[in-house]
This record gives C-alpha cells, sequence and structure tokens, in this order.
C-alpha cells in the first residue's frame, strides 16, 4: 500500500477517462482512420471495424489497465512484479515501442502546427489556385523547417509531461478534449450542409459487403490496435495511476466508445466535404494536408475552417504524444529519476531519433529500402504492436488469469457480466485474429 500512497494519481474518474480517450484519439483517429476508411471501401470497413474494437480491442484494454492497476508500476515493472521471468520483456519492447512511435509522431505533429499557421499565411490562396500539393512537397521536403516544426511539438508534449499526472496531464485532457469536440461538431455542421454533402455521406454510411476481404480485416484490426493505444503499456501505465475504487470495465468501454465516436465523426467531417468538392476519397496519407486544404479554400470562410481542423488535429496529435511520452517517462522515475529528468532527458533523445524521419521526408536516410519514418511506424505499428497485444493477452488469459478476474471486480466487490467471454477472448480470440494481422502486415 505505500506505494499507493507515494505514486502520482488521477485526480478523478473523469480526469482518468480523458486522459485516455486523449492517448487514444489522435492522428489514428483524424488522419489516419478517414483514408483508411476512403481506400477500403467506406461504410463496409467502417462496420468491421466497430466489431473489432468492441470486441478485441475493448478485451486488450481492459488487460492491459488492470495490469497496471494491481501493479501500481510502469509497463516493465508491471511485469516484473506480476511474475517476473521473461514477462518484462513485453513492457521492454513496450517502451521501445513509445520511444520509436513518438520519434515520428512528433514529425507529423509538427506538421499540425505549420499547417495552423500556415493557414493564416498564404495556404488558402495557394490551394485555392490548385497548388496544395506543390505546398505540402515543398515543406515536408525543407527539412529544417520540419524539424523546427518537430522540435516545437516535442517541446510541448515533455512540458506538459513535466508537469506531472495531475497537473500536467490530467488538467490539459480536461481542457483539450472537450475542446476537440466541440471543434468537430462545428466541422461537421459546415460539412454536411455543403451542397452535394450526400454523395459523401452515402459513400460512408452505406456499406458495400462486396468490398471485405482478408485484407480489409487486417487493415481494420491494426487501425483499431493503433488508434486505442494498444500492445505497448500505454494503458497499463495509465492504469497504474487508478485508484483502487475505480471500475475498470466500463473504463475501458467508455475509452474504445469515445475513441471510436472520434474516428467516425471525422469521417463524418470529411467525407461530405470530399464529395462535395470533388475530390479523391481514397487519396491517401495526403488525404489531409493536400486534399483538405482544397476543400477549405473552395467554401465561405476559407481560413477559420482550416483553422479549427488544424486546431483539431494539433489537440488530438498532441494528447496522444504525452502519452507516448508518459510510458518512456513512467520506466524511468519508477526507476528512481526525479519526473523532471525522465521527461527531458528522454524527450530530447526522442527528438533526436526523430530527426532521421524528419529528413527522409526529403528522400534520404533510408532503412532496407523504405523511408527511416515508415521503416520506424512499420517495425513498431506491424511488428512490436501486435506482437505486445499477443503477449498481453495471453498473459491475461492463461498466466494470470485469477488476479486479473480480481482486479476487474475491485476483489469481487462489483460483477462484470463478461468475464468468462472476456477471459476467452483473452486466452484464444484476441492473440488468434492479432497473429493473423501481423502475419499478412508483415510485408516490408
Ligand atoms: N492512439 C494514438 C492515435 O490514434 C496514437 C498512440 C498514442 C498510440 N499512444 C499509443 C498508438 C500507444 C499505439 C500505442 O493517434
Amino acid at each position: 500500500m505505500a506505494q499507493d500512497v507515494n505514486r502520482e494519481h488521477w485526480g478523478s474518474r473523469v480526469g482518468f477517462i480523458l486522459a485516455a480517450a486523449g492517448s487514444a484519439v489522435g492522428l489514428g483517429n483524424i488522419w489516419r482512420f478517414p483514408y483508411i476508411t476512403g481506400q477500403n471501401g467506406g461504410a463496409a470497413f467502417v462496420l468491421v471495424y466497430l466489431a473489432l474494437v468492441f470486441i478485441i480491442g475493448f478485451s486488450v484494454m481492459l488487460a492491459e489497465m488492470s495490469i497496471g492497476r494491481k501493479a501500481q508500476l510502469n509497463a516493465v515493472g508491471s511485469f516484473q512484479k506480476l511474475r517476473g521471468g521473461m514477462w518484462p520483456l513485453i513492457g521492454w519492447m513496450g517502451v521501445a515501442a513509445g520511444f520509436i512511435i513518438l520519434s515520428f509522431y512528433a514529425v507529423i505533429g509538427g506538421w499540425t502546427i505549420k499547417y495552423f499557421i500556415h493557414t493564416f499565411t498564404g495556404l488558402m490562396a495557394d490551394a485555392a489556385g490548385g497548388k496544395a500539393g506543390d505546398v505540402f512537397v515543398g515543406f515536408i521536403t525543407d527539412t529544417v523547417q520540419v524539424v523546427i516544426y518537430q522540435a516545437a511539438f516535442m517541446l510541448v508534449t515533455t512540458w506538459v509531461v513535466f508537469r506531472g499526472i495531475g497537473e500536467g496531464i490530467e488538467r490539459y485532457c480536461k481542457i483539450l478534449m472537450p475542446a476537440l469536440f466541440i471543434i468537430l461538431l462545428v466541422l461537421i455542421g459546415r460539412s454536411v450542409t455543403l451542397e452535394g454533402a450526400e454523395k459523401g455521406l452515402e459513400f460512408y454510411l452505406r456499406p458495400d459487403f462486396s468490398k471485405i476481404t482478408g485484407g480489409t480485416i487486417a487493415a481494420a484490426l491494426g487501425q483499431a490496435f493503433f488508434s486505442l493505444s494498444l500492445g505497448m503499456g500505454c494503458m497499463i501505465t495509465y492504469g497504474s495511476y487508478v485508484d483502487r475504487k475505480t471500475a475498470l470495465p466500463s473504463a475501458a468501454i467508455q475509452v474504445c466508445f469515445l475513441d471510436t465516436m472520434v474516428a467516425v465523426l471525422a469521417g463524418l467531417a470529411i467525407f461530405p466535404a470530399v464529395f462535395a468538392f470533388g475530390v479523391d476519397a481514397g487519396a491517401g496519407p495526403g488525404l489531409t494536408f493536400v486534399t483538405l486544404p482544397s476543400v477549405f479554400a473552395q467554401m465561405p470562410g476559407a481560413m477559420t475552417w482550416s483553422g479549427l481542423f488544424f486546431a483539431l488535429l494539433f489537440i488530438a496529435a498532441l494528447t496522444s504524444a504525452i502519452s507516448l511520452l508518459e510510458v518512456v517517462s513512467a520506466y524511468f522515475i519508477d526507476k528512481g529519476w526525479s519526473r523532471a529528468q525522465a521527461a527531458w532527458i528522454m524527450g530530447i533523445l526522442i527528438f533526436a531519433l526523430g530527426i532521421p524521419s524528419a529528413m527522409s521526408l526529403a528522400g534520404a536516410p533510408k532503412v532496407a529500402g523504405k523511408d527511416f519514418l515508415d521503416a520506424m511506424d512499420f517495425i513498431s505499428s506491424n511488428v512490436l504492436l501486435p506482437l505486445g497485444g499477443v503477449f498481453i493477452s495471453l498473459f491475461v488469459g492463461w498466466f494470470w488469469t485469477s488476479e486479473a478476474k480480481q482486479e476487474v471486480t475491485n476483489d469481487g466487490s462489483l460483477s462484470f457480466g463478461f468475464m468468462g467471454l472476456w477471459i476467452w477472448i483473452c486466452r484464444i480470440v484476441a492473440p488468434a485474429a492479432i497473429l493473423y494481422i501481423f502475419y499478412t502486415g508483415l510485408k516490408w
């Protein structure tokens, strides 16, 4: 119990939910989800995605939260304390994944700052003239600029983590998450009332099941894992700051729900506008930074809409980046470092690892033929996260089962109706499904 007293904790249940939702809601929801949906056929993909989030995503999230809350330690320390042996390796993989993901995530986070500022300094005029693509390429190949924005993004992220759980992460997420939600609703209101919006709504909301293939399912599960911040101990770390009274199953379901709602709503803000102006919905990663500025530029009040959108993207990216840095910092803090040392030293090292990613947008360096940024994304999202997810599920399903049951019911004081189902999903369904995406996703 001494540990419980010394450890920082969330000030409230809402604070925890918003911080965890802040971690989950990120570039994955607003930048990646809409374009993956666009490439995979719209509504049918969304339905597959929903099923996977609430069956597998929820189960792994609850597994992570219960491990963290029980141990009251970081991702590595939790496994060490609960079982020892080889298990802490999962935590190590998680800390490494956090380090790597944040290194390139901050590069793209920097783009959101650039695009927010540039909205008011010429982006709209260029985009109206059909030059949004040139602006984008011009920017990402200007390494010095990209690194400056990356540094700015890392600075804000590190500052919040340095401030701590209650005074930093919780406080900022409690302001930023509602702000994000309001901006999103305003954007949807504008988008669905544009002339020609129906075509976008139809593409997005009417399922065409012929579009569902093995590849669609793998893409949906990979997206679910990344979007829910699973597989690297992020929810173990956030769970370790939860008090013993909070009900974990309802917290996990609420975080899954909020994350999914923001992803689905982001599509609702984006597709009607994209179709109303007749641009390509399957445009891929460029959808956000090339297609959308062109769409905004054609709308009355272009700067307002573009400014709101990139502010939204920045907020989403920031609250996720904070969680990535917290996973890494928590490990060193539990080892006895001060929070200031852990946050600033790791922040600087992660920034340094991100520089090759920032440079690779201009063509070099490459890793075995892939851009450095893509290589980092591949190693973390396609290798470390799925492997982490498999072992976390197996841990709860087979090796730590009775303690897990005790933990999710707060030592028997609350009931959890899906206990049997949850355990079996952790035992078999989740590991098998994740291994399948791991295998299909493993093409370099
Ligand atoms: N979930 C975030 C997003 O959607 C990214 C993220 C934050 C993440 N923490 C994570 C992804 C941990 C995987 C693991 O953008």
